[in-house]
């Protein structure tokens, strides 16, 4: 299918430039750092149209949304999406998630239609562990649920308090103020990865946490999809924080908005086994500044 974005990459300034305003087709980075793109895309929103119902007027939000996030064969994506606020972020992981269809356009993921029972995992930035559960009840139910073993989910639910650093925490209610910002959404992108998920939905989850504590979940994120033993899932995740997307992902969607769009896609052509330490790098700091100067100009 054609896609009727552009793709930029900051190493490409002048072509970056001329893709957003001509809206060019897609042009792959990936391609030729030798990886191959899966079969089927995991998701495709096609000509979405979104219209809220307002008192007086209705508001179109969307009037002809595209958005393709590819397979790579053989490696875990992370792909962030920026834009201003209002612009559709959380609309669209509302799609994807399958709380919300839209007014009109498909929604596929792995190229199927969504099914209304299968639901997709999402970390908002609300705490959404259930407080009347401990630590190890929150992050072994999903497993429960699905029919695993109790000395298997309780298993494994200690393996993820370890990996997600909890440990010592795993018989406290998941309730604030018994455990701080950090430490719930410690507990809920556990419980939401414990499955496996292929497919793992941030809005904003770091959002409500000062800058340290900030900084130390990028560093748990990284270090989950670092862990070789650990499958890795799609990550798609919403920030408005440059530096944590640049850190992050592997591609970076930028919208517009009136009516919202996708603007430009941004490779992030970093290492493997990225660290916090990296958001020293000029490297790093490159990309942000231009994501920055690119989204003024949006
Ligand atoms: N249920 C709704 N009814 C009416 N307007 C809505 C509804 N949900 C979202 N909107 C409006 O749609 C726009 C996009 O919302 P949202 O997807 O939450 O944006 P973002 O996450 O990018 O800030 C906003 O202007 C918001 O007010
Ligand atoms: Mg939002």
């Amino acid at each position: 299918m054609e896609n009727d974005y552009s793709t930029a990459n900051i190493f490409k300034n002048e072509e970056a430039e001329r893709n957003s305003k001509t809206e060019l087709s897609e042009s792959i980075r990936f391609d030729s750092a030798g990886y191959t793109y899966g079969k089927v895309d995991i998701i495709n929103l096609q000509h979405i149209v979104q219209i809220y119902k307002g008192k007086k007027s209705d508001f179109v939000l969307f009037e002809d949304l595209n958005l393709d996030i590819k397979d790579f064969e053989n490696m875990g994506q992370f792909v962030s999406i920026m834009g201003a606020s209002g612009c559709g972020k959380s609309t669209i992981l509302r799609y994807i998630s399958g709380l919300q269809q839209p007014t009109q356009g498909k929604v596929l993921i792995y190229g199927k239609e969504k099914s209304e029972k299968e639901t997709i995992p999402m970390v908002f930035q609300q705490y959404s562990s259930l407080p009347w559960k401990t630590v190890l009840d929150n992050i072994a139910l999903p497993l429960l649920m699905k029919g695993v073993s109790k000395q298997e989910s309780y298993e494994k639910a200690q393996d993820m308090i370890r990996i997600v650093g909890l440990t010592g925490h795993e018989h406290k209610w998941a309730k604030y103020p018994l455990l701080s910002g950090g430490q719930l959404q410690r507990v809920a992108i556990a419980r939401n990865l414990i499955a496996s998920p292929q497919i793992l939905l941030m809005d904003e989850p770091f959002g409500a946490l000062d800058i340290t504590t900030r900084t130390n979940m990028q560093h748990t994120l990284l270090t989950i999809f670092n862990d070789d033993t650990l499958p890795d899932p799609t990550v798609i995740f919403v920030t408005h924080d440059i530096a944590e997307a640049v850190l992050l992902s592997n591609r970076i969607y930028i919208m517009a908005a009136n009516p919202g769009r996708i603007h430009t896609i941004v490779d992030i052509d970093l290492p493997k086994g990225r660290d916090v330490s990296l958001k020293k790098s000029e490297r790093l700091n490159e990309y942000v500044n231009y994501i920055d100067e690119l989204m003024n100009s949006i």
